[in-house]
C-alpha cells in the first residue's frame, strides 16, 4: 500500500513541476504525463477519451479547418463548427453588393443551397506515430548539417510511403523539440467543404479591429460548414452527387455553462510557438523584426482604412487583407509589450549565465560554447533580417508590386519557350483567372497611396548600398518625391488594371515577355527579388542552417541541465491538448477582469456609426424581450469567456471543452496582455478568449432562425 502510494505521489510531484496551465501538450501522451494532473485539476473523462487509435475518440472529431485553422464535427452529418475570422475568406469570396453575405451574414435553410468553396479542405488525424528511431537511424553527431538533413530525408520519404501505402491517405513527419525527436501523421483530407452558415460580420467580428485580441470582448466569431464524401464515405473532389459525410465521432454540446475556477481543454492545431530560444533571438524579434513589421503595417493601414470608411465597396473588397494585415500588426505590438513588461529578454540572460555555469562543468563541456555562438550567429543575422523585412513588408507591401512579380513564372517559362510546348492556353488561363481575383478586390487610389508611403519608408530605412540600382536610380530621377514616382510607375504600368492585363493575356505569345520584364512595377519587383537572391538568400540560408543544429543542440543540453522539468514541445501546426481553468485577470493595477461577458456588453458597445459596432435590429428585440430560449443563463446571454489554456494561431476555431468532454465554447483570440506567450507564457496575463457555445447556438436558432442546424447537434443540458 505505502509502496504503491508513493508512487502515485511521485507522478504528482512530477507532473505539478511543470505549471498547470502552461504547455501544448501531445495526445499520444496525455495517459503517460498528464491524466492524472488533469484528473486532479478536474477531468472526469479519460485520456483515452480524447486519443485514442483503438476506438472512435474526441481526436476524431478534430480537424484543420483549410491551411491554418482548427474545426469541429458537431453532427452524424458532417457539420463543421469554426470560426468567423477562418470563414471569412471563404464568405468574402461569395460576397458582392448584391449579396453582402459578409455585412449581412448568410444561411443555408437547405443542404442545396450550401455554397462549395474550391481549394478548401479539412484534414482529419487517423494516427499518430514516434518514429524519432527509423528518422534519425545512422544519424551522428559529427555530422555535417547537410548530411544530416540528406539521412533524415530519406527516411522520411520511406516511413511516410509505407504508413500510407494501399490508402488515399496523406502522412507527414514533423520535428519536435528542435529536430530531437520525430513523430509520423497519417491524416485524410476532405475536399468538398461547403459553407452552410456565417452570422453578419456585426456579430462575427463584433468590435473589429479595434475589440481585436483584446478583453472584455462580445465578438461572435464563428461560421458553419459541412464537410462532404462520396457515396461510399470517402474524400473526393467537389460534386453534386456528393452526400453529406458520416464521422467516426462529433462532439456533444453542453449548455449547462460554467463557473470560475472550472476545468477546460483546448483541442486544436497551434501553429509555432519559440519558447526555448536564446535571449539574442528575442532580442532580434523585439528590437528589429517587430518594430519594421508594426511601423510598415501602421501605415498601410492607416491609408486603408480611409478609403474603407469612404465607401460600402471598398469596404466588401478590402475586408479580408485589411484583417491580414491589422492582425500581425496589432499582435506584434502586444508581444513587444508584453516582452518588455515581463523583462523578456533579461529573464533569457539571467537564465543563461546559469546554463553557462552549467555548461563549462567538465562533464557538459561540450555545451560550453554553445551561447557564444548564438550570439555570432544572431550578429550576422539581424541586419540582414533588417533588410530583407524592409522588402517584405515593404516593397512587397505594395499590391502593384507583389502582383507584377507573379508574372515571373510567366517570364519564366516564356524565355524557356516551355509555354509553346506545354500548352501555353492553361498557363495563361491560370493567370487570367488569378487577375480576375486579384482585381476583383483591387483599387488603384489606394495602391497608389500605398506605394509612396511604403517606398518613402523603405527608402529612408535602407543603407543606400543595400538599394538596387535600378531602384535608386528612378527615387534619384524623381527627387525623391514618392508620390511623383508613384503616378510615374501606375501610368507606365499595366499592372494596374484588369483590362490592360486581360487584353495583354488574350493573345499572349513566348515572345510577349519582354513586355512584362520592360513593365516598370515588374523592374521593381525584379530588382526586390534579385537583391534577396544574390546579396541575402545565401547567407540567411547558412546562417539559419547553423541556427537549427544550435537550437537543435540547445534544446537537448537544457532538457539534460532541467532533468525534473516536464517539457513540452513549441508548437508545429499539429495536434494538441492546452488545459487550465477558467478565471479572469488583473491587466493593471486596480483593474480586474471577469472571466465572462454578456449581451449587455453588446448593448453598452453599440455605435451605429461604426459598422463593426453596429446591433441588429433583430438581436436588440432578443435581447429587449429576453428571449434566449434554452441558450441563457437566469435571464442574461453569456457570449465570451476566459481561461488560462495555453494557445496561439492555428488554435483558432479549437473547441473548449469541459470536465466531461463536451463543447462549451469555441476558441478563437488571445488577450493582449498575453501575447508574447509564444516566447513567454506569463500565468499572470497569459489568457485564451473563447466563445460561449451558448451565443453561438443562440445566434444560429434564434436570430438567424436556422433551428434545423441545432437539431442535427447532440445537446446535453442537465435539467
Ligand atoms: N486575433 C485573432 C487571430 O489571431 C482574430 C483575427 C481576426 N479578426 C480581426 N479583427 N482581424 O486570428
Ligand atoms: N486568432 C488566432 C488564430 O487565428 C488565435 C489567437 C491566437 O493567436 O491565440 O488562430
Amino acid at each position: 500500500m505505502k509502496k504503491v502510494l508513493s508512487i502515485t505521489l511521485l507522478v504528482l510531484i512530477l507532473s505539478f513541476q511543470s505549471r498547470a496551465d502552461e504547455g501544448m501538450w501531445i495526445p499520444l501522451f496525455l495517459g503517460e504525463l498528464n491524466e492524472a494532473q488533469m484528473q486532479a485539476m478536474g477531468m472526469k473523462i479519460t485520456a483515452d477519451d480524447i486519443y485514442s487509435v483503438n476506438h472512435a475518440s474526441l481526436k476524431d472529431a478534430i480537424v484543420i479547418f483549410g491551411g491554418g485553422c482548427t474545426g469541429e464535427v458537431v453532427s452524424d452529418q458532417g457539420l463543421l463548427l469554426t470560426n468567423h475570422h477562418c470563414g471569412f475568406r471563404s464568405i468574402q469570396k461569395h460576397s458582392s453588393l448584391e449579396h453582402d453575405y459578409l455585412t449581412n451574414g448568410f444561411w443555408a435553410m437547405e443542404k442545396s443551397d450550401e455554397l462549395p468553396n474550391p481549394g478548401l479542405t479539412v484534414t482529419f488525424l487517423v494516427r499518430m506515430e514516434e518514429v524519432t528511431e527509423s528518422v534519425l537511424d545512422s544519424v551522428s553527431a559529427n555530422m555535417s548539417e547537410a548530411e544530416r538533413n540528406r539521412i533524415i530525408d530519406g527516411h522520411i520519404k520511406k516511413i511516410k510511403e509505407e504508413a500510407i501505402k494501399d490508402t488515399h491517405y496523406k502522412a507527414v513527419i514533423k520535428p519536435f523539440f528542435q529536430g530531437n525527436r520525430y513523430f509520423l501523421f497519417v491524416n485524410e483530407i476532405f475536399e468538398d467543404v461547403r459553407l452552410v452558415g456565417a452570422p453578419p460580420s456585426n456579430i462575427g467580428k463584433f468590435g473589429g479591429d479595434t475589440d481585436n485580441w483584446m478583453w472584455p470582448r462580445h465578438t461572435g466569431d464563428f461560421s458553419v460548414f459541412r464537410i462532404y464524401a462520396d457515396k461510399d464515405n470517402n474524400p473526393a473532389k467537389y460534386s453534386e452527387d456528393n452526400v453529406p459525410y458520416k464521422p467516426k465521432k462529433h462532439l456533444s454540446i453542453s449548455l449547462d455553462g460554467f463557473n470560475e475556477g472550472d476545468f477546460t481543454f483546448i483541442f486544436g492545431y497551434p501553429g509555432s510557438t519559440e519558447e526555448y530560444i536564446p535571449s539574442y533571438a528575442v532580442d532580434m524579434t523585439v528590437n528589429t523584426i517587430n518594430p519594421i513589421r508594426i511601423s510598415l503595417r501602421g501605415k498601410r493601414l492607416d491609408v486603408i482604412k480611409k478609403y474603407m470608411d469612404e465607401s460600402r465597396e471598398t469596404r466588401i473588397q478590402y475586408a479580408a487583407k485589411q484583417a491580414g494585415i491589422s492582425n500581425g500588426w496589432k499582435k506584434w505590438i502586444g508581444e513587444n509589450k508584453g516582452i518588455k513588461r515581463l523583462h523578456g529578454i533579461e529573464k533569457k540572460q539571467a537564465f543563461e549565465k546559469e546554463f553557462q555555469n552549467w555548461a563549462e562543468l567538465p562533464e557538459n563541456n561540450k555545451y560550453a560554447t554553445l551561447l557564444s555562438s548564438f550570439r555570432e550567429t544572431y550578429d550576422k543575422l539581424t541586419p540582414i533580417e533588417k533588410n530583407l523585412y524592409y522588402i517584405i513588408e515593404g516593397g512587397l507591401g505594395i499590391e502593384i508590386i507583389k502582383y507584377a512579380n507573379s508574372f515571373s513564372g510567366l517570364v519564366n517559362v516564356s524565355k524557356s519557350k516551355d509555354i509553346d510546348i506545354n500548352k501555353p492556353e492553361k498557363t495563361i488561363e491560370r493567370y487570367k483567372k488569378s487577375a480576375l481575383s486579384h482585381f476583383k478586390d483591387y483599387q488603384v487610389p489606394i495602391d497608389k497611396e500605398v506605394f509612396a508611403v511604403l517606398f518613402k519608408s523603405y527608402y529612408e530605412n535602407t543603407e543606400k548600398s543595400e538599394i538596387p540600382d535600378e531602384i535608386l536610380k528612378q527615387i534619384d530621377k524623381y527627387k525623391g518625391d514618392f508620390e511623383l514616382f508613384a503616378n510615374e510607375v501606375f501610368k507606365k504600368s499595366m499592372f494596374d488594371s484588369k483590362d490592360k492585363i486581360m487584353t495583354f493575356l488574350d493573345d499572349y505569345k513566348a515572345s510577349h515577355y519582354k513586355k512584362i520584364e520592360k513593365d516598370p512595377a515588374y523592374q521593381i519587383a525584379a530588382a526586390f527579388i534579385r537583391q534577396y537572391r544574390t546579396n541575402y538568400k545565401a547567407r540567411i540560408n547558412v546562417l539559419n542552417s547553423k541556427l537549427d543544429s544550435l537550437m537543435r543542440i540547445y534544446m537537448e543540453a537544457q532538457m539534460e541541465m532541467q532533468p525534473n522539468k516536464l517539457f513540452y514541445p513549441d508548437a508545429n501546426f499539429t495536434l494538441r491538448v492546452a488545459y487550465g481553468n477558467i478565471m479572469g485577470y488583473s491587466p493593471a493595477d486596480a483593474v480586474t477582469y471577469n472571466y465572462f461577458t454578456t449581451l449587455e456588453g453588446i448593448m453598452e458597445k453599440e455605435d451605429p456609426e461604426i459598422y463593426d459596432y453596429v446591433v441588429e435590429d433583430k438581436l436588440k428585440e432578443l435581447y429587449n424581450n429576453k428571449d434566449y430560449g434554452a441558450y441563457g443563463n437566469n435571464g442574461t446571454m453569456q457570449v465570451c469567456f476566459i481561461a488560462n489554456n495555453h494557445t496561439t494561431g492555428g488554435n483558432s476555431g479549437s473547441p473548449v471543452l469541459d470536465a466531461n468532454g463536451n463543447l462549451i465554447g469555441i476558441n478563437f483570440d488571445r488577450c493582449w496582455e498575453g501575447t508574447m506567450s509564444d516566447m513567454f507564457y506569463d500565468p499572470d496575463m497569459s489568457r485564451n478568449i473563447m466563445l460561449d457555445i451558448r451565443y453561438c447556438l443562440f445566434i444560429i436558432d434564434k436570430f438567424a432562425g436556422a433551428g434545423h442546424l441545432v437539431d442535427e447537434m447532440t445537446i446535453v443540458k442537465k435539467e
